[in-house]
């Protein structure tokens, strides 16, 4: 088996090698996006892994199969970037990752926190030597309504962690578990926004979730309503998001994702124009928090992503097993 890798971080280097030689796989390893420029890197390799920047549109299927790839194991989760039903119709099966939920969900709970307690505004005071109270005024979680849009794996572990502090939790998803009905309120997603205090994201990208938070969700939101976004930024209209900070709709925002992030996160940008203006605009508000999105980036979820993708090709080769969460 021989594994092509893009996008490869320094920090995966090391999981790489661990799970080549635990599996047996030959792994080249690129830092590199799979672009079409660069397709001709894949001739000769069975299986090709890629984080969320590469190009994965239907010529590329095309052009991967015809180099003999018939595995494309991304490293990241869900397939927004993936064009799942060109893989199929190339013959080539596609695993995305599914790495523990802990990481995105402990995140989740500490935007939360840093949203309802202003801890954006105490930090950049203190170091300016400001301690005053004033506009630090907070709110307690147990007394939240916090609506936690999509029941899969992050979600889940959201509103398990959530339980340790007693909010009321509403949750919705388009088909609920019973597993999920015993663990929150499973609500319409209508409901969900007119009751919560905060409301966050766990949903995957798709042509039904793009924009779910556009202007007509955020006037049926609660004034002073937070809204955290760990999962995409597409998720969120940030034209209509903008205008409902301005408008002071908005008690705080928390983002690690943003729309037109590529190019901008996971780079060092400083002395760079950057073109981005939302992005820019969306920082300098008092009441907004942006990390680049790192919710996921910790030594087990580094360890998974890469070992998950991985094993994911052997599966798919040695027994034409079906890894956990393929589609394709
Ligand atoms: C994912 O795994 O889906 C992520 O969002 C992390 C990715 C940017 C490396």
């Amino acid at each position: 088996m021989k594994l092509i890798a893009f996008e490869c971080r320094e920090d995966e280097l090391a999981a790489f090698e661990k799970y080549a030689a635990l599996l047996d796989v030959q792994i080249e390893c690129r830092a590199e996006c799979l672009l079409p420029e660069n397709i001709d890197e894949t001739g000769g390799y069975d299986a090709v892994s890629m984080l969320g920047r590469s190009c994965m549109n239907s010529a590329m299927m095309e052009g991967l199969a015809a180099r003999g790839v018939r595995f494309v194991c991304g490293r990241t989760v869900g397939y927004d970037h993936v064009d799942v039903a060109a893989a199929r119709r190339c013959g080539i099966r596609v695993s995305h990752s599914s790495y523990s939920p802990e990481g995105v969900s402990d995140f989740t709970l500490m935007l939360m926190l840093m949203s309802l307690r202003k801890y954006k505004q105490a930090l950049f005071r203190g170091n300016v030597n400001d301690y005053s109270l004033e506009g630090l005024r907070g709110r307690q979680m147990q007394s939240m309504t916090i609506g936690v849009v999509g029941g899969g794996r992050i979600g889940r572990a959201v509103i398990r962690k959530l339980g340790g502090f007693g909010p009321r939790v509403l949750v919705y998803d388009p088909h609920p578990s019973a597993e999920l009905r015993a663990t929150a309120e499973c609500v319409g997603l209508e409901t969900l926004f007119v009751q919560s205090d905060i409301i966050t994201l766990h949903t995957p990208l798709t042509d039904a979730t793009r924009h779910m938070i556009d202007r007509q969700a955020l006037a049926m939101m609660k004034h002073g309503v937070i809204v955290i976004n760990t999962a995409r930024g597409e998720l969120i209209d940030t034209q209509a998001m903008i205008e409902a900070l301005e408008d002071g709709k908005i008690g705080a925002l928390g983002l690690d994702v943003i729309e037109q992030e590529e190019g901008v996160y996971h780079r060092d940008r400083r002395t760079d124009i950057i073109k981005n203006r939302n992005m820019a605009y969306v920082r300098q508000f008092p009441n907004v928090i942006m990390t680049p999105h790192c919710a996921f980036y910790t030594d087990e979820a580094v360890e998974e992503m890469v070992g998950g993708a991985v094993q994911a090709a052997v599966d798919f080769a040695r027994k034409g097993e079906t890894p956990l969460e393929v589609r394709g």
